[in-house]
């Protein structure tokens, strides 16, 4: 963990988190950051503790005293948004400071008591109430429901003009000495880009309508720093990251890099002669695309992959009857991150039975995923070649469809 100056009053004390399962689930590689803000006038403020895994919390009282703060001296936490990565702090806080205020929206309050208790400790606000910390520093809030959950507000600083953004404008991967988008070398401005993906796809890409409400709020605010929950903190160029997040909410609905992603899986390889051929003929046309093949790849990967391409070739064989069950269970995972509207194109094999066209347009229908199909090619056991002319007339269509959506 280290604290770094952000503005003046303002500290980021900000930790790496490697080898977890973020919500339990999503495999992060490249680890993601937590970051809590402090602000200091007369009073104090914290703003979203950090996760009380592994003694993160006495780490962070041990920082504090790099910026002379004594725990006791923290008059107010700001949830932001009430999920553990942010709060988990309350817990470990308490014991050493008896007399504190929380400030959070109306909805964040039931969940800090359903898992905190502290009822007697709350106060909530509601759009645009202030709390005057003294010395020129204000913070204003700002609900934005369904950034991530439904209790999460931005929090707004005046004199300083950085907004405290949480989820929002967040991004997994872990940071090193560079915290700040001026200091990004380009290949991190790369990782980040990538890694801004994968944590709004994973964990964001579902309230992608909410989060277009945040991008309009942040609008109409004067906003010279953007100081989010997770990644790096934007003070010279805040517009970036803001048109960053309305570009992702619209690859949610559709739209897409100029890349083709092939999500595959073949049980005897029959399937990955196809696939083989669908490379040669995206190499000729100058088209990336990137490969999933599942179940090796990993849902965050998957989800990732899909979400940021403009169009998606599913190349899957049918098994028992059905879709092969790891992409199944893939386009599953897909619908219910509400990622539609994508160009897309089936081929995959079949031995004794049909049916994985049945169970693909079941999956896309029950989602109401409103993909935009091209004619499936199926075929008995291996191509043939009369096969791969047509899966290669259908990825030519693909490729003319994935045109309009294309937003770089
Ligand atoms: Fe970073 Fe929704 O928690």
């Amino acid at each position: 963990m280290k604290v770094v100056k952000i503005a003046e009053g303002i500290h980021m004390l900000t930790v790496n988190m490697e080898n977890i399962l973020f919500e339990g689930m999503w495999e992060i590689g490249n680890g993601v950051t937590l970051n809590s803000y402090l602000v200091k006038g007369e009073k104090i403020a914290l703003i979203d503790g950090v996760i009380g895994w592994d003694g993160v919390p006495e780490t962070l009282y041990d920082r504090l005293k790099e910026i002379e703060v004594d725990p006791k001296d923290i008059d107010y936490i700001i949830i932001n948004h009430m999920e553990p990565d942010h709060s988990g702090w309350i817990e470990s806080f308490k014991k050493l400071n008896a007399d504190f205020q929380i400030i959070c929206s109306d909805k964040a309050a039931r969940l800090v008591t359903s898992f905190y208790g502290n009822e007697d400790k709350i106060r909530i606000v509601k759009e645009g109430d202030e709390l005057d910390l003294g010395q020129g520093k204000k913070l204003t809030f700002h609900p934005t429901p369904n950034v991530h959950w439904p209790d999460t507000m931005l929090t707004y600083e005046v004199q300083t003009k950085t907004l405290f953004s949480c989820d929002m404008y967040g991004a997994f991967g872990r940071m090193g000495d560079h915290v700040f988008d001026d200091q990004l070398t380009e290949s991190e401005v790369d990782f980040f880009e990538m890694e801004g993906i994968r944590y709004y796809s994973n964990v964001m890409t579902t309230f992608s309508p909410a989060i277009r409400k945040a991008i309009e709020k942040t609008e109409e605010l004067d906003v010279n720093i953007i100081a989010p929950g997770h990644g790096p903190v934007y003070r010279t160029n805040p517009r970036k990251i803001i048109d960053d997040y309305a570009r992702y909410s619209r690859y949610a609905q559709g739209a897409g890099k100029r890349e083709i992603t092939i999500l595959w899986g073949s049980m005897y390889g029959m399937t990955k002669k196809a696939v083989d051929f669908a490379k040669e003929v995206l190499e000729r046309e100058g088209i990336r695309y990137n490969l999933l093949e599942m179940p090796i790849e990993s849902d965050s990967e998957m989800i990732a992959k899909i979400f940021k391409a403009a169009g998606i070739i599913i190349a899957a064989p049918t098994y028992e009857y059905k879709l092969f069950p790891p992409i199944a269970s893939a386009l599953e995972e897909v619908g219910r991150k509400r990622i539609t509207g994508k160009a897309a194109f089936r081929f995959g094999s079949y031995g004794w039975s049909g049916g994985a066209e049945k169970e693909l347009k079941e999956i896309h229908d029950r989602n109401n995923m409103k993909w935009d199909f091209i004619e499936s090619v199926e075929f008995e056991g291996a191509p043939k070649e009369g096969d791969l002319k047509k899966i290669e007339a259908g990825i030519l269509e693909l490729i003319k469809r994935m045109e309009d959506r294309v937003v770089e």
